[in-house]
This record gives structure tokens, sequence and C-alpha cells, in this order.
């Protein structure tokens, strides 16, 4: 079998809780297969960079390379994060496009390629993720790296129209061209992949579906939906309610019942509406005897980007105004916590809460929801309120799906939730979790893994485009 070997900006090297959907998805697909996880350290260096940081746990060989500050600002905080992030959720008004930094991305993934391609041999088969490698196959291709290349975009893949609003857009879209497959969260997001293609990247799809780029390179563009490792966090939910914190947490809220969110503190997860919704149920329907206690949990992320410090002053301002407004002596409607969790303490606050609200404004897939379902106890499960903006209300229908910015909207799916009964909640959850087990993480990976193996023709994948 050929070795895998994954790349992300992001690793999850061994001991590290983090938060965010692909350091938690790759642990998972790695630690089943073993392989290479090839990245950045999460460190940064007054100069230089490029050292390299070897670990191994299992049959997991962990590289991971440090970045100099100025290349990290450049790559990391400036064009992936205000330039991409933005634009491939939809936000072009949060757009920030400045050549300097759009060099210094190009320059950190060809530091990606110079460190990469030594450690390679003929058979591996590589497997790029997300926006901020997108030319690495390219870069990979230009330094003689022939073997089986795949890309998958952890997040959306926007409109065409608004691709196209990208300066320098096809220089980089059409770096995917060198890649053998290139995979979406839905087919959604493989559809306006194709507009764009056709439309503004001189390539065309061709008749078996393949996608044929300017110079005749064919490569597939496709749909995996990511998973999560559903059985492990449906044994491990009951387990978790005798921690001591999630023991705690319940206390503390008796007589009430729990609504929980955790997301990192992102504009795309739509918090500041989400606030404002749970604001209008409370003005609404907060009389009923059946109280609610919401707890927002919200690490810091990329708290470096301005857009980012922005919106946790917001934040604050919106959380201390709702409980200036509804608190009494003895209950505060809303708790926003900026910290990370064990993984298995938040398993066991997922246990513990009747509603998920998981409404972002836009988003790949978003994986909390699913978590939330798979920690459910089968004969009382909670209700998740879901976005049917995120990547995962393709395949959720069953849970009650709102939209994000429809605040009378999500007040009345929070309460519908409230008064749901267990028939119905039962009916539901079986529903979902059936989904999940059948499309966990194994699948993911074992699905994408194949059709990279297995399903694209290699001829011409030789040389870069
Ligand atoms: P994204 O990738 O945009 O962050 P996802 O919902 O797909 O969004 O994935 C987030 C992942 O990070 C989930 O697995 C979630 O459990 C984890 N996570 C989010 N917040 C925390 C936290 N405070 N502590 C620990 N893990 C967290
Ligand atoms: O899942 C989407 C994603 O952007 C990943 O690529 C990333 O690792 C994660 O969110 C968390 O963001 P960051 O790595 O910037 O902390």
């Amino acid at each position: 079998m050929s070795r895998l070997v994954v790349v992300s900006n992001r690793v999850a090297t061994p001991g590290e809780s983090r938060a965010g959907g692909l350091a938690v998805g790759l642990e998972a697909a790695l630690r089943e297969r073993g392989g290479i996880w090839f990245g950045w350290s999460g460190k940064s260096v007054r100069e230089g960079g490029g050292e390299l940081h070897e670990a191994r746990e299992g049959n997991i060989r962990y590289v991971t390379m440090d970045l100099s500050r100025t290349d990290l600002d450049a790559y990391y905080n400036g064009f992936s994060n205000r330039t991409l992030w933005p634009l491939l959720h939809f936000r072009l008004d949060l757009v920030d496009y400045d050549r300097n930094t759009r060099i210094g991305y190009a320059r950190v993934n060809a530091l990606f390629a110079d460190k990469l391609a030594p450690l390679l041999r003929e058979d591996d088969v590589v497997w790029i993720h997300d926006y901020h490698l997108i030319p690495l196959a390219s870069l990979l291709r230009e330094r003689g790296i022939g073997c089986r290349m795949g890309f998958f975009l952890h997040v959306p893949m926007p409109s065409a129209d608004l691709a196209a609003a990208l300066p320098d857009h096809a220089r980089l879209f059409s770096t995917l061209y060198a890649y053998d497959l290139v995979g979406f969260q839905t087919l959604r997001d493989v559809e306006r992949f194709q507009d764009y293609v056709r439309l503004f990247g001189g390539g065309r799809v061709a008749g078996d579906g393949m996608l044929e780029a300017p110079g005749g390179r064919r490569f597939r563009a496709a749909a995996f939906p990511i998973g999560i490792d559903t059985d492990q966090i449906a044994t491990e939910a009951p387990r978790a309610l005798s921690k001591p914190t999630v023991r705690s947490l319940r206390e503390s809220l008796r007589p009430r019942e729990l609504v929980i969110g955790v997301d990192r503190l992102d504009y795309s997860k739509g918090l500041p509406e989400r606030f404002r919704g749970f604001a209008r149920y409370l003005e609404r329907h907060g009389s009923r005897k059946r109280g609610l206690t919401y707890l927002q949990i919200a690490p810091v992320s990329r708290g470096e980007v301005a857009e980012y410090k922005l919106l946790r002053t917001e934040l604050e301002r919106i959380a201390g105004h709702i409980n200036g407004s509804h608190a009494t002596a003895d209950w505060t409607p809303l708790r926003y916590v900026n910290r990370n969790f064990a993984r298995g303490t938040l398993t066991g606050f997922y246990r513990i809460a009747r509603i998920g609200l998981v409404t972002p404004l836009r988003d790949g897939m978003n994986l909390v929801a699913k978590e939330y379902v798979a920690a459910q106890d089968p004969d009382d499960p909670g209700v998740l309120v879901l976005s049917m903006l995120a990547g995962a209300a393709y395949a959720m229908r069953e849970a009650l799906l709102v939209n994000p910015y429809d605040l009378d909207g999500v007040a009345d799916a929070i309460d519908t939730a409230a008064r749901m009964p267990r028939d119905e909640r039962i009916e539901r959850w079986q529903a979902l979790m059936a989904y999940l087990r059948e499309n966990d993480i194994d699948a993911w990976c074992r699905s994408y893994l194949d059709a990279l193996m297995f399903d694209v023709p290699r001829k011409g994948a030789g040389k870069g485009t």
C-alpha cells in the first residue's frame, strides 16, 4: 500500500487540544492508517524559518516547520485569513487584498514545496488540505514530483462571480489544475467550482464529468462530506458525565435546561446574530416556566487579525447588553466563555444540553453540529438547531433548519426545540445518527483516498500547469 503524506497548515501534534475541524478530522484519519503529517509548527521565529521538527506517535510521523514572523504575517494572518477566508465565506466586504501578502503566500507555499519534496517517494500519495496551500501541488510538480496528489477544501467554494472578484484570481485557482483530485464538502461546492472553471478558468467539464484544464490536463472534482468519529463520541459521552467540570456545569444550571454553542471566535460562525436571536427568544418567550441558559464557548481564533479583534469586542458588548437586560439575581441567561476545553469535557457538555445551537452564516461543513448529535442520550436526546447555510445542512435535514440572518426564525426554533416532545426528538435523532454512523470520519477518509488512488487516470500528471 502506498504511503500517505498529509499536508496542512495546522498540525495537531501529540497532546494538543485544538479547536478547528481540520485538525480534528485529520488526526482521526491518520491514526487509522499511519503516514506523515507535514505542516506549520505553530511557531514563528524572528528570522529565517524553514527549520524542521520531527515527532512520532504510534504510526504517525509529524514533520513541522517554523515560519519567520514576516512570512507568517503575510501568508497566514494576511493572504490566508484576510483575503482568502472572507472570500471563500462569501464576505467580499471583508476581503483585504494586498500584493505583498499575496507574494508572501506564494513564498511560503514555495518553502513548503522545498522542504517537503526531499521527503517524498515516488509511490507516495500526497493529500493537501485547505486554502492555505492551494498552489502546493503545482509547486511540487515544478520540482519534479510526479506522485498522486489530492486537495481537499474544508471551507466553502464561493460562487464563480465572487471567486473572480479576487484580483489575479486565475493565477491562484488555476494551480488547482495540478491535482489529480480536488475534493469539496458538498455537491454545491463542486458545482460552483465547475462554474468557475468554465466561466473564468479557461477549462471545461468533459462528457465523463472530469475537468479539463486549458492545456488539456484532466482531473477530477467531487464531494466528500467530512464526518466525525461517531462511535467514539457516542461511547465517550455518557462517561463524560462524571467529569467534575461537567457535573458542576450541570448542577449550576438547575432547574433550567442548557442551550450550547461551541465555535471558534470567527465572523463566519454568526455569533452576533445568534446572540441576538437568543435575546429575541428571551423577549418573546422568556416567561415560559421551562427556562433556558445559553452557554456559548468561543475560543479566541486568529487573534492578531483586525476583524477578529473587532468581533471579540462586539460580542462582549452584546453579551453584556443581553445579561444586563434579562439577568435576574439568580440567573445569567448567557454565559460566554473564551477558552478551549478537553475534547472529553466538550462531549459531556453536549450531552447535557437540551439544544445545540449551530448557526454559521457560512460554513464548509461544521463538525460541532455532528458532534452534538453523536453525544446525545438515545432515550432523551436534545435538538439540533442548524443553519441552512452550513455544509452539514445538506444531509442533516432532521435538524431544525434556520436561516441565521432571521432572528425571529432562530428565536422560534429555540422555542420549538425547547418544547419538542420526546417521541419527536427521538425520531429526528435516530435519523441523524444513522447518517452520522454511515458517514463517519473513516468513511470520509476511505472514500477520498479510494477515489484518489483508483478513480483518476494518471496520464499527463507528471508536469505542473
Ligand atoms: P472550524 O473548522 O471552522 O473551526 P468545525 O465546527 O468544523 O469548525 O470544527 C471545530 C472543531 O473544533 C470541532 O471538532 C470542535 O469540537 C472543536 N472545538 C471548537 N471549540 C472548541 C473548544 N473551545 N475547545 C476544544 N475544542 C473545540
Ligand atoms: O476548518 C477550517 C479551518 O480553517 C482549518 O483550515 C483551520 O485549521 C481551522 O479552521 C482553524 O483555524 P486556524 O488553523 O487558523 O486556527
